[in-house]
């Protein structure tokens, strides 16, 4: 089994990426409904959950763990590496980083995320390691987490919020080429993002290359399912029904309250 962990629903985006590149294999998603949002809490308290949650995925028979939460992966992915030695650890971050790095031609990256992910620089620091030309310039846009959980992902509102933030960056002469969406939540945003920054910047999502990177992992390992169905397990750590209802538009399919398994950590 694959484990994916997020805060809620927004690493329901990496889930949707991981079974469309992976649909033979059986996948259990752990969303900590009840702590929700990790993006404005300290480094220590998003480390201590993260534990927590991989905890209680390890019930679980994991091949391979993905930490779907940008904020988790930047500030606890090496405790998370420590508890679980003998498993596949992956995060956000590097795969987007890497893919970043490859599509900007310029050296000017941009990367928008929670105040916890800018905050603990990981972003910054993949990036450095494979490119030391690069400028890099990191943004909070927390607005973007409430309106992709309200729906609010197109129209005037959405387009607004991202003209907000993304304006004094973009509609500079020296702007960047390349945007990292560095945040779970932002993939929904898309369309509100591209009309802001126009068509020739490279928009990097993280669902999608870590999605690619567990596939090349799994089968460098030789862990990659040989066929057969694949499957996949929800579990929240509150309100069901609210992930359920939420979790839909993320998930780009129907899901019901009843197959959403209520869980303690
Ligand atoms: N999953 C979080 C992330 O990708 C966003 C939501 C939160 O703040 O918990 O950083």
């Amino acid at each position: 089994m694959i484990g994916v962990f997020d805060s809620g629903v927004g690493g329901l985006t990496v889930l949707e990426a991981l079974a469309a590149e992976l649909p033979c294999e059986h996948f259990v998603y752990l969303g900590d409904t009840a702590r929700l949002p990790y993006g404005t809490k300290s480094a220590e308290t998003v480390v201590r959950y993260a534990l927590q949650a991989t905890g209680a995925l390890m019930q679980y028979p994991l091949k391979c763990l993905v930490i779907a939460c940008n904020t988790a992966s930047a500030v606890s992915l090496p405790a998370i590496r420590e508890r679980m030695a003998n498993v596949p650890v992956i995060g956000v971050i590097e795969p987007g980083a890497e893919a970043a790095c490859a599509a900007s031609r310029s050296g000017r990256i941009a990367v928008i995320a929670t105040e916890g992910t800018v905050r603990g620089a990981a972003y910054e620091e993949a990036i450095r390691r494979r490119r030391a030309d690069v400028r890099l310039t990191a943004l909070p846009a927390p607005l973007f987490v409430a309106l992709a959980e309200e729906g609010v992902c197109e129209g005037p509102i959405a387009e607004a919020v991202a003209h907000h933030y993304l304006d004094p960056l973009f509609a500079a002469p020296r702007r960047p080429d390349t945007l990292v969406l560095g945040c779970t939540h932002f993939p929904m945003l898309i369309q509100a993002i591209r009309a802001a920054v126009g068509a020739q910047v490279t928009i990097v999502d993280s669902a999608q290359t870590t999605a690619r990177h567990v596939r090349r992992t799994l089968r460098e390992a030789g862990l990659a399912a040989a066929g057969g169905q694949g499957s996949l397990r929800l579990l929240a750590t509150d309100a069901p029904q609210r992930f359920a209802r939420i979790g839909s538009r993320f998930l780009e399919r129907p899901i019901e309250a009843h197959e959403v398994e209520l869980v303690d950590l």
